[in-house]
Order: structure tokens, then C-alpha cells, then sequence
């Protein structure tokens, strides 16, 4: 008899209502995969926008390629295949499947083993959930793309959020003096996270201050590229996750004529910076913020939630049995 697993799916595109929990085959790993019986998944605006059909070029034109969405996890190795190295079953893992057909929403999933990463050790299998995609997106944008440097002015827009939390504390860990520009009911929470400053985006408009930056980090994309170019310092770099089509033409321009680099971010996942993060996860210089926890059964409203736009930090989806886990 085959094995089973409880798992949300969507066979179709459409909102949150489309999806359904069910009991599906459990998968079996291939020879460099790893089998994780997740214990906590994250959700995240790709799931959104998965979901949607917003990427049906890439995810299915018709349906989607794969069924069940959810990238970031955290669990327990069950099994490996014969050709993996770096686990062993009972291992604690972490990591990020979106280039794997994800699957994350589901009681196990199998994914090649260089997709995970030892869990940090010292925090809740909610918490290493919470990290894989938002965390390394920060630390890509600010390291990769922004070439942060200690002493550097830095202002995160959307410092809130699943990857705004992050980018705050990967930036104050770097040595960047950084401006947080947050609604006024998050203000206490980024000054928690360590904010040397903060803008209520309620009260102040961060473009109209007069001040420059050495590096804009945003997550929201709601200004204008010239009013980010204005309050960029000379030979500044802003970067966003929130993908500007302006950007795609005007950001090599800026770069030539004003020595401003402007550009998009597209992160790339992968195990290095998992350890990377780790290592900051593992000296409490980063700490990663849950909002909220739902059932795997609520996945539809956890997505809902998120959809929203106003999450403080990461909402999270425990698995049936994952007291077993924390
Ligand atoms: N390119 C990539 O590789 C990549 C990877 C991950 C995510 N992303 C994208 O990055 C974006 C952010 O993702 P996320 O996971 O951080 O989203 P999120 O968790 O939904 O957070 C969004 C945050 O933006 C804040 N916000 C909304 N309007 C704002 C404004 N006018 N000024 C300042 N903050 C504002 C919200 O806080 P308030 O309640 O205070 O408004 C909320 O905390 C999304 O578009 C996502 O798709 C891209």
C-alpha cells in the first residue's frame, strides 16, 4: 500500500479558496535527495504569487507543474538517497525549495540535499522556518547587491516585514547605521531589532528629509525611481525586491551617467548562505520575528493574511504533529 501524507495542494490557479488539504502519495527521495518530514514551513508572497497564475510562464501555463507550494522549511531528515554525503536521517535541516518545485506545505518533502542546511541549533523549528527565503534575500541584497560597508548609511524601506526584519539585522550586524522606515504600530518592534533610526512612513516621507544614504535597501517598491535616485547619496546603490520595470532600462543608464547603481534584485538560494545565516542565527546577532503561527489546515488564511501586505515579520504553518519538533 502506498504511503500518505496530509498536504495542501491546488490543481488549479485562482485565490486561496482553490486550495485544498488532502491526503497525497509521500514522496520517495531520488539518489542525491534528502526525505524531510517537516516539522514548520513558512508562507510567502511567491506562494501568492504562484498561486495566482502570476507566473504561469514559469509555473505552468495551463495548471500548475506542481501542486503543492511552500519553499521555506524546517524539520527532521526521515531518509536519504544513496548518493547523499552531508545527512543522515534525524538531522535537523532547514532550507529553501523554490528551485525545487518547493512542497513545502506538506508533511515531507524531498529535496537534493544541497537545498538544506544544518538547522541552527538554537532556535525553534518556527523560527528556522521563518528564515530561508526572506533572510537570504536580505543578505544578498545588502552583501551581493549593495556592497554594504561598516560605518555606511542605510536606509531599509519596508523594515518590517518577512524580509525587511531581516535586512535590519543583517545590516546592524554588518556595521551599517541603519534607518528603518516603518508604520507607526512596528516602530517599537525595529527598535528592538537593533534600528538606528526610524521614519513612520505615516508622518514623514523618508524622500522628502533632505537626507542621503549609501545604500537603499527596499522591499515595497512604492516610490518613484527619482525619488530613490534623490535620496541616494553620489555614488550610492539601491536595491529592491519589489521588481521596478523603470529599473530594468534606467539602472545601467544611472549607473553610466551618475554613478548611482540602481537595480532589481532576483536572490538566488543556496546552502552557502544558509550556513551564512546560521552563523548569524548562532551569535543571536540575528533573530528571526514570528507574527503568527497556523495549522497546515490553514495555510488558505495564513496566504490571506500575508496577501494583506501588513505582516510583522513571518507567519508560519506548524505541522499536525510538530510539538514533536520544537
Ligand atoms: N526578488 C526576490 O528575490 C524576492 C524574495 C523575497 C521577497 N520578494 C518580494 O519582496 C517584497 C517584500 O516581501 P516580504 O516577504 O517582506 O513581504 P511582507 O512580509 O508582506 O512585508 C511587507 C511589509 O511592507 C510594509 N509596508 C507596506 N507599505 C509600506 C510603505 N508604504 N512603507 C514602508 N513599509 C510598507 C508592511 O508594513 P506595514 O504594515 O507597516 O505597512 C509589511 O511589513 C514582496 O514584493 C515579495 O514578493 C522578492
Amino acid at each position: 500500500m502506498t504511503a500518505t501524507m496530509k498536504a495542501i495542494i491546488h490543481t488549479k490557479y485562482g485565490t486561496p479558496d482553490v486550495l485544498q488539504l488532502t491526503e497525497v502519495a509521500k514522496p520517495t527521495p531520488k539518489a542525491e535527495d534528502v526525505l524531510v518530514k517537516v516539522v514548520a514551513t513558512a508562507v510567502n508572497q511567491a506562494d501568492n504569487h504562484l498561486l495566482s497564475g502570476m507566473m504561469r510562464f514559469s509555473s505552468g501555463l495551463f495548471k500548475p507543474k506542481h501542486r503543492i507550494l511552500g519553499s521555506d522549511i524546517a524539520g527532521h531528515v526521515e531518509a536519504v538517497g544513496q548518493n547523499v554525503t552531508q545527512f543522515q536521517p534525524g538531522d535537523a535541516v532547514f532550507g529553501d525549495l523554490s528551485g525545487h518545485g518547493r512542497g513545502g506545505f506538506a508533511e515531507y518533502v524531498a529535496a537534493p540535499e544541497t537545498a538544506v542546511a544544518p538547522k541552527p541549533a538554537n532556535i525553534s523549528f518556527a523560527q528556522a522556518a521563518a528564515v530561508p527565503m526572506t533572510a537570504v534575500t536580505a543578505l544578498q541584497g545588502l552583501r551581493d547587491k549593495g556592497e554594504i560597508q561598516a560605518g555606511q548609511k542605510v536606509l531599509i524601506n519596508g523594515a518590517s516585514g518577512g524580509v525587511g526584519t531581516f535586512a535590519v539585522q543583517i545590516a546592524r550586524a554588518l556595521g551599517a547605521e541603519v534607518t528603518a522606515v516603518v508604520s507607526t504600530r512596528k516602530m517599537d518592534m525595529v527598535r528592538s531589532m537593533g534600528a538606528d533610526h526610524i521614519i513612520d512612513y505615516t508622518q514623514e516621507d523618508f524622500t522628502q528629509t533632505g537626507e542621503q544614504y549609501d545604500l537603499i535597501f527596499d522591499t515595497v517598491g512604492n516610490r518613484s525611481v527619482a525619488e530613490y535616485k534623490r535620496t541616494l547619496k553620489p555614488k550610492g546603490r539601491f536595491v529592491t525586491t519589489a521588481f521596478l520595470p523603470s529599473l530594468v532600462i534606467q539602472g545601467p543608464w544611472l549607473s553610466l551617467t551618475e554613478g548611482k547603481k540602481m537595480d532589481n534584485l532576483m536572490a538566488k538560494p543556496n546552502q552557502k548562505d544558509l550556513d551564512v545565516m546560521r552563523n548569524l542565527l548562532e551569535t543571536n546577532q540575528v533573530i528571526p520575528i514570528i507574527d503568527r503561527c497556523y495549522p497546515l489546515s490553514d495555510v488558505p488564511e495564513a496566504l490571506r493574511y500575508l496577501e494583506e501586505g501588513h505582516a510583522k515579520g513571518k507567519a508560519i504553518i506548524m505541522m499536525p504533529d510538530s510539538s514533536a519538533g520544537e
